[in-house]
């Protein structure tokens, strides 16, 4: 019989694709995928470092999961625990000390190894000392060099990773130190890749890297490179791709070639996060972002100019050491400047091993809450009121899977928003399967702080009122 996987992801969606790709790769070894942890024979976590909350949950996760693995296996039963990801990659040794039921700990550069290291583990037998797996290697052989493919029909919006790590060095971020140096994947395997998920039924794709934007990929006939602009535009020739998304960027490479894709690709999606995480020059400079706030007021100039309703999401970080409050009212000023349509901020978290965590200018804790909540109160206001601004509007709604009430679909906007809508046909239309995976263009009845309702233009796919 097969043996069940159970995959808990944490974290970002390089997380939520190298999940699907482990999967992939057990699943070509005999693996069955299950949703639930109980009764599963192999439990990886896939975990996140970014933040100190998030690293110790993973801990508090493995000791939950220790007790159903006890309970398994006084039944006779097996389940192999393995962590993989970030925390893997800084912490490997340690969870090993810290946590005895873990039998496997592997970084994110070794996910190929997977099938091997599972065999391995499971070809313990009791009475015989259980092996403690450990690989958390940058090995010299790419990981999508050996991986298989994918082997799963695509959900409507799918990952692909064209870029992994990070050689900026933002002076808070474990990033560089866990994801590795920066490196693009040739042009032609995003293509090969991008094309078997269109037609494994996605319509969207979303191109993932630390720093997505510095994507330097080799191109598909020569040995030049082509920057992260050509390779949407590439993408964009692919028949049935309908978007074409990309996180996370960095301003410095947000370039001229990138801009125009948002003017002249029609499938780029006019939605884009760029992190800007502070807008004092002292704060920047401290954080090595090496660009300034005026810098990023250009960009966004630039990008309003290409396309004059592209919204934009952001990053930011408070109480990052030596933040005074000039400083805080400088991220205050830059927000209301700018205006985003939704937006992620942070108590700045000091992480062991990165430059900022030794500064002896911490902020205290009542001060970095105190600063986080007057800013997610300006960034919650202002996506409530990008939300209202679409009322009325008529939006083009991929459709992408069942919402909580019967008969109703969730979808996203062209700008990345949640859009509920109550169909005639429950989402059932007979003819191709289903409406799920489908564009559809609806018409925004109400919003919301964090999604929209539409309701169908095409009278006739409406559902009536009760
Ligand atoms: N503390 C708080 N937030 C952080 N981020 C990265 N490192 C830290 C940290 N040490 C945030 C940044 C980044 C996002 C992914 O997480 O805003 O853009
Ligand atoms: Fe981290 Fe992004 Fe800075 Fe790289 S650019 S160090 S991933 S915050």
């Amino acid at each position: 019989m097969s043996r069940k996987l159970h995959i808990k992801t944490y974290g970002c969606q390089m997380n939520v694709y190298d999940s699907r790709r482990m999967a992939d790769a057990l699943v070509a070894d005999g693996f069955v995928t299950v949703d639930a942890p109980d009764g599963a024979d192999l439990v990886i976590f896939n975990t996140c470092h970014i933040r100190e909350k998030a690293a110790e949950k993973v801990y508090s996760d493995i000791g939950r999961f220790r007790v159903l693995k006890e309970r398994r296996e006084a039944d006779g039963g097996r389940m192999v625990l393995a962590v993989a990801g970030c925390v893997a990659q800084a912490e490997g040794a340690e969870i090993m000390r810290r946590a005895p039921a873990v039998e496997m700990v592997f970084g994110p550069q070794t996910y190929h190894r997977l099938p091997e290291m599972a065999r391995e583990a499971f070809a313990w037998t009791p009475g015989r000392p259980r092996p403690r797996l450990l690989d958390t290697e940058f090995p010299a052989e790419s990981k999508f060099d050996s991986l298989p493919e994918e082997t799963v029909a695509s959900a409507p919006s799918a990952f692909l990773t064209v870029q992994e790590g990070c050689d900026k060095f933002c002076t808070f971020c474990v990033v560089p130190y866990t994801r590795g140096a920066e490196f693009s994947r040739p042009v032609a395997d995003v293509v090969a890749e991008a094309e078997r998920l269109v037609a494994a039924g996605a319509r969207e794709i979303t191109l993932l890297g630390q720093n997505v934007n510095a994507y330097h990929g080799v191109a598909e006939t020569n040995d030049q490179e082509v920057g992260l602009g050509g390779l949407i535009r590439r993408l964009s020739e692919i028949d049935g791709l309908a978007r074409i998304r990309y996180t996370t960027s960095h301003p410095r490479d947000m370039d001229d070639a990138l801009i125009d894709a948002h003017r002249s690709v029609a499938a780029c999606m006019p939605y884009l996060h760029l992190p800007v995480q502070a807008g004092s020059d002292r704060i920047l400079a401290a954080m090595n972002r090496r660009h300034t706030a005026d810098d990023y007021r250009r960009i966004v100039e630039k990008l309003r100019d290409a396309r004059p309703d592209i919204a934009l999401s952001s990053d930011f970080i408070v109480g990052f050491p030596g933040e005074a409050d000039a400083d805080f009212a400088a991220t205050m000023a830059l927000v209301r400047e700018v205006g985003f349509a939704q937006a992620y901020s942070f108590k700045y978290s000091p992480r062991p091993g990165t430059p900022a965590a030794d500064a002896d200018t911490q902020v205290p804790d009542a001060v970095k809450a105190e600063r986080l909540a007057e800013l997610q109160d300006e960034l919650n206001r202002q996506q409530r009121d990008f939300n209202r601004t679409t009322v009325g509007r008529r939006l083009p709604v991929l459709l992408e899977r069942a919402g909580k009430r019967a008969g109703q679909l969730v979808g996203r906007s062209p700008y990345m928003q949640a859009v509920h809508v109550d169909l005639a046909d429950g989402g059932q239309a007979p003819c191709n399967g289903g409406r799920i995976g489908q564009i559809m263009e609806l018409e925004v009845v109400a919003a919301g702080p964090n999604s929209l309702e539409g309701r169908a233009t095409d009278a006739a796919a409406r559902r009536p009122a009760a």
